[in-house]
């Protein structure tokens, strides 16, 4: 098998700051510790090294609660990075404290503006095709944006509609890109017609929150906690790698949302 996953060197992440748990959340799990937070954050790092990657730990910023989910202030592409517009106002300024990180890795940088809105949480990548998630965060003129300036870079791209997939804030809460034609899909997604020419690994409605994980080079990073899932994708023949992800589960973060991988 030709093996079609990007390779990543460096990933960006942002510690949670002191009051995440301020941030936004339609999780009823509970109130998240902090503590037990930043321990996670540090399995995460130390997870994305073991992958191969190089790190690029920003300063936590209690501006922002919501700022160690990095993932949707930016979509990142071989060709360029484009600035996202976060759909929730309270997190639209965590786009400009990392403009200037992506200015020192990108020769091209675009991005989405007035009135659209894009999460990078609702951007998947298959191999140059790029699914955009319309979602209560991602609007359809934010969409389009990105679709023409995808387009222009030499991508294709197309539209998911989740804004009635109940329980998901993001497309990549629900589903993840492995490489090699295959897709990882929570059971409410997994029967959509633009999927059918993916293999799909399936997540059961319990394990949900396990669909949400994210192939890095030789590994996929899978939340903690959900075996059948796990043993799904190593019958599949990956190989899992395993993180705690309790307290970013409760602020409604995963685990592509806490890095952005180039
Ligand atoms: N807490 C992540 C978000 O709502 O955007």
């Amino acid at each position: 098998m030709t093996a079609t996953h990007p390779v990543f060197c460096r990933a960006i992440v942002r510690p949670p700051a002191s009051n995440f748990a301020e941030g936004l959340t339609t999780q009823d799990l509970g109130l998240p510790s902090y503590e037990t937070a930043l321990q996670q954050h540090a399995a995460y790092c130390q997870a994305l090294r073991r992958c191969g990657l190089e790190v690029i730990e920003l300063p936590a910023d209690p501006d922002y609660p919501d700022s160690t989910f990095v993932e949707d202030t930016a979509i990142l592409t071989p060709r360029g990075a484009i600035l996202a517009r976060p759909g929730a106002p309270s997190r639209q300024g965590e786009v400009e404290a990392i403009r200037p990180v992506l200015v020192e890795y990108f020769k091209r940088l675009a991005e989405i503006s007035d009135p659209g809105t894009v999460d990078g949480g609702d951007i998947c990548e298959a191999d140059g095709h790029f699914f955009i998630g319309l979602s209560a965060r991602t609007n359809l003129e934010g969409g389009r944006q990105l679709a023409a300036i995808l387009q222009q870079a030499g991508y294709s791209s197309e539209f998911v509609d989740v804004t009635n997939i109940p329980g998901i804030l993001h497309l990549k809460s629900g589903m993840a890109y492995l490489g090699d034609d295959v897709l990882v899909l929570m059971d409410a997604m997994a029967d959509i017609d633009i999927f059918r020419s993916y293999q799909i690994i399936r997540v059961d409605e319990r394990e949900q929150y396990a669909a949400n994980c994210i192939r890095v080079n030789d590994f996929v990073v899978i939340a903690d906690g959900f075996a059948a899932f796990e043993e799904s994708l190593c019958r599949a023949g990956f190989r899992p790698l395993r993180c705690p992800m309790s307290e970013f589960q409760k602020m409604d973060g995963g685990l592509s949302c806490l890095s952005l991988r180039f």
